[in-house]
């Protein structure tokens, strides 16, 4: 046979509320156009994001049974330490509530006002984190990182040349260098197994660290599995302690492949930075051993690292990416190639050709998926990274992607086949669409709260 099945059977649902496109046109027109400001229960399918997402196993609701809730040493500290220790080979455990309270204690307590990091594509919360600290955050991922049509098997690969470069003028700056895998920004592409140890490698001979951005791990160690020669045959767990092995720390949101709703952490190789990290820990998140989580919320991260690692269970999960994206490739719309490992980027100029981007296509495309089908997904377009300046006038992004992002174990393969409906009634309806203006705006990060308004 050859389609591929879901590796799971569910045990526990939770229904979603039917909606008709009048009700949709009055909730999207109540929320000011912008999909943020819906009610989740009034969304069909929620593709905002696949962080924190996701379906629990049976084997990690049982685990949130047994977590030991003592305030100092509690078991499950103690568990979940060994679990991280065994994938990462790294000593140190330092838990934190999510990704960017582990980026925000890490740079807070070993980076100064002036450094500069290098990375394929920080992530906005990890650069605001740097730049926060005074630190300038610069992206280097290779050229063909930045072209969404082209076909490359690791996307998200670091430009060494131009990190060494950074590293020759400017390496008294540079405290660490940082690597995100697999790259969010990117498209969700994966680094190789020979970037990631080159990389290293690199800082190396210059004296740096290297850092590494986490939260799809398992994602991209599937990647090299599927694209990396010599890794066809090794199991997803070598690969992944391989990858950590050239890392001295990392930062982390267990909200993605550690398959859990709420959680984070730093892991440290040496001890020199420990004591300011437990430090700045105990002023912001919480005592050493709990860092801001429950017990039972590192009970469940214990066994989810795990799940997150299962091959049959990754196999399926980047698949389900790749099969949007052929029936994407079948209706004429373009989006990001290859698919990444948590989400679909669809370039919404290809919906869109002539619509100006002064009316934000991205967005515009964005608001007919949640009309026409319910979808919501994220703009990552001129809304989001364009701005208005001083003097009224307006600045665009180079490029105007709408964000499907997929919680994991949660969406079934007629959940992407109403998907794929959806858009293609939507591009064969394109003429209809209409863009948006920006009535009221936020100066940081608006795109969380605008209020829109039809052209
Ligand atoms: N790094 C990367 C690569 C991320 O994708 C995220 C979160 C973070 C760090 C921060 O982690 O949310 O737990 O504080 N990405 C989510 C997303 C929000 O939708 O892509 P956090």
């Amino acid at each position: 046979p050859r389609t591929m099945i879901e590796p799971f059977r569910i045990k526990s649902v939770e229904p979603i509320r039917m909606t008709t496109p009048q009700e949709r046109l009055q909730m999207l027109e109540a929320a000011k156009l912008n999909v943020f400001k819906l009610r989740a229960e009034d969304v069909l399918l929620d593709w905002l994001t696949d962080s924190g997402t996701g379906a629990m196993s049976s084997a990690q609701w049982g685990a949130i049974m047994v977590g030991d809730e003592s305030y100092a040493g509690a078991r499950s500290f103690f568990r979940l330490e060994a679990v991280l220790q065994g994938i990462t080979g790294m000593a140190h455990f330092i838990p934190t509530h999510q990704g960017r309270a582990a980026e925000k204690v890490l740079f807070s307590s070993v980076c100064k006002q002036g450094d500069l990091v290098p990375n394929n594509c920080h992530f906005d919360t990890t650069r605001a984190n740097l730049e926060f600290n005074g630190v300038e955050a610069l992206d280097l991922v290779i050229v063909e990182g930045l072209q969404p049509s082209l076909i490359h098997p690791f996307k998200g690969n670091i430009d060494l040349a131009r990190v060494e470069e950074v590293l020759k003028k400017d390496g008294h700056r540079v405290p660490f260098g940082m690597l995100t895998v697999t790259n969010n920004t990117g498209g969700g592409q994966p680094v190789s197994m020979a970037n990631i140890r080159a990389y290293a490698q690199l800082l190396k001979k210059y004296g740096k660290p290297l850092i590494m951005d986490v939260c799809r791990f398992a994602e991209n160690a599937m990647f090299i599995k599927l694209r990396e020669p010599g890794y066809e045959n090794t199991p997803i767990k070598a690969i992944c302690q391989e990858m950590f092995s050239y890392a001295d720390g990392c930062t982390m949101s267990a909200k993605k492949d550690g398959m859990v709703n709420i959680g984070g952490f730093i892991m440290l190789r040496s001890d020199e930075w420990l004591d300011p990290v437990r430090n700045m820990l105990i002023l912001t998140e919480g005592f050493p051993t709990y860092g801001g989580l429950a017990g039972r919320d590192l009970e469940a991260l214990a066994v989810g690292l795990e799940e997150g690692m299962d091959e049959s269970y990754l196999r399926y999960r980047l698949r389900t990416a790749e099969y949007l994206g052929e029936k994407l490739e079948a209706a004429g719309v373009g989006f990001v190639k290859p698919t990444g490992g948590h989400a679909v980027y669809i370039d919404a100029k290809t919906v869109l050709p002539d619509m100006p981007v002064e009316h934000y296509p991205a967005w515009a495309l964005c608001n007919a998926l949640y009309l026409e089908g319910g979808i919501r997904g994220v703009e990552i377009g001129s809304v989001m990274f364009g701005k208005r300046l001083e003097d009224g006038t307006e600045t665009y992004h180079s490029m105007e992607l709408v964000r499907l992002a997929f919680p994991r174990r949660m969406y079934t393969q007629s959940h992407f086949d109403f998907a794929a409906e959806v858009i293609a009634d939507v591009k064969a309806k394109a003429r209809e669409i209409r863009g948006v203006k920006i009535v009221k705006q936020s100066k940081y990060l608006r795109h969380f709260t605008a209020e829109m308004a039809w052209v």
